[in-house]
Formats: C-alpha cells, structure tokens, sequence
C-alpha cells in the first residue's frame, strides 16, 4: 500500500491507498462524529454525521468521510461554519426518532441543535443499519432486517432466525445507539418464541433507560 499526504484540521496526515478520509483522520487521531461507522463493518453512508469539508483542486465539496476516499493532496475541514451547521441539523433530525439516544444527547450539546426543532416521530430507530449489517456481516446470520422502504422504513427481527440464533447471541444491542434493537428483539421474542433467554445476562452496554417505548429493557 502507497502511503499518501493529505491535510486535515491543518495537520499533515498520512494515509495508506484505500483508507478513507475518516479512517485517516482517526489514525491521527482527530475526532469526526460517526453514528453508523463501526471498524468492523463495510460503510454505507446512512448517518452523515461525519460530513467534512473538502478542498480539492480549487474546488470546496461538502462530503460523507466514512465514504470518501482518502487523496494525496487533500485538504480537508471537520469543523467550520458550514460543517457545524450542516451537522446540528442532522443531529436534531436523528432526535426527532431518538431524543434520549445517549450519544445524540452528547452531540446535541456540543453543537447547540436542539432536540424539539422538528416534529418527534419517536420510531426510537435512526436507522444506521448497525444491528443489520453487524448481524449479516460479522455474525453471517441475517436474523434481523430492514423492511419497507421510505418513512415506513424499520428493523424487523425474523422470528424463525431470531429464535435460533439470538438468543445465545444479542451482541447487536451493544452496538445499537437507542437501544431499539434491544427493544424490538424483545418484542419479537415475546410475541414469538416467549420464555427462551439466555441464562447470563447480554453484553449489553449500561443504558440510561429501563424501558423503551413501554417496553422493558435489560440493564447490564
Ligand atoms: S435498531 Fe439500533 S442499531 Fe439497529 S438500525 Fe435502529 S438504531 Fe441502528
Ligand atoms: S458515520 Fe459516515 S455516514 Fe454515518
């Protein structure tokens, strides 16, 4: 792999053919928001919370990072006007679905969005696909899934699958930043396959709530 220089935050960063620009940016150790980045997982875009600002060739683009392909000679911006705007109100749309989701709360104060601007469609899912593509990814099992398309769009766990596989696995909770996985797995549990869990409590990261939309959640 060539080893390239770009400019990020004003900071000279070398990166590798095929790394990102968020990949090059946490190797040297700048902080760019991610929602639906996990180190594990193929990227997708969905979140465009790490929206940067790049200059190439004269030329200023506003671009997705965890997508967009590092290039000698780059120079980037993770933090200016625009960005900062552009990012409050992606943060404000994603707690419009999920207003207590712990790291939009964090994001929320630091960028000064506020979580009441739009119209609460409290779905408790921001849709960035984590337990889906960690499932079908990592685990290969495809147990949960998106179903319909547009506004109606939402994760769905396979009965059949889940009462296989989940059970013994549930590592998509952890991952999940509302806990609806969590919740929604749950459901679908109780309503198909009630009374099979696993004996020692998920690996589940501490969450602030112990009940999501009226359903009952595990606190680790
Ligand atoms: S349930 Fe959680 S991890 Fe899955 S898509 Fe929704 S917010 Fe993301
Ligand atoms: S982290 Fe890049 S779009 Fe979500």
């Amino acid at each position: 792999m060539t080893d390239m220089v770009l400019q990020i935050d004003g900071k000279d960063v070398t990166a590798s053919t095929g790394m990102t620009v968020l990949q090059a940016a946490q190797q040297a150790g700048i902080n760019i928001p991610t929602l639906c980045h996990h180190a594990q997982l193929e990227d997708y875009g969905g979140c465009r919370l790490c929206m940067v600002e790049v200059e190439t060739r004269g030329r200023t683009n506003y671009v997705v990072s965890c997508l967009y392909p590092a290039e000698k000679g780059l120079v980037v911006r993770t933090r200016s006007e625009k960005v900062d705007k552009i990012r409050r109100v992606i943060i404000e749309e994603l707690m419009a679905h999920a207003p207590d989701a712990p790291e939009l709360v964090k994001l929320a104060q630091e960028y000064g969005a506020d979580r009441n601007r739009f119209e609460k469609e409290a779905s408790f899912c921001v849709l960035c696909g984590l337990c889906v593509r960690y499932c079908a990814e990592v685990k290969q099992k495809h147990a949960v899934g998106f179903i319909e398309n547009g506004p109606m769009r939402e994760i769905s766990f396979i009965p059949e699958l889940a009462a296989k596989e989940c059970w013994n696995c549930q590592e998509c909770f952890a991952i999940c930043p509302t806990s609806y996985a969590q919740a929604a797995y749950l459901l679908t549990e109780a309503l198909a396959f009630p009374g099979q869990r696993k004996k020692q409590a998920p690996a589940v990261k501490p969450q602030p709530h112990t009940t999501f939309g009226g359903i009952p959640v595990i606190v680790a």
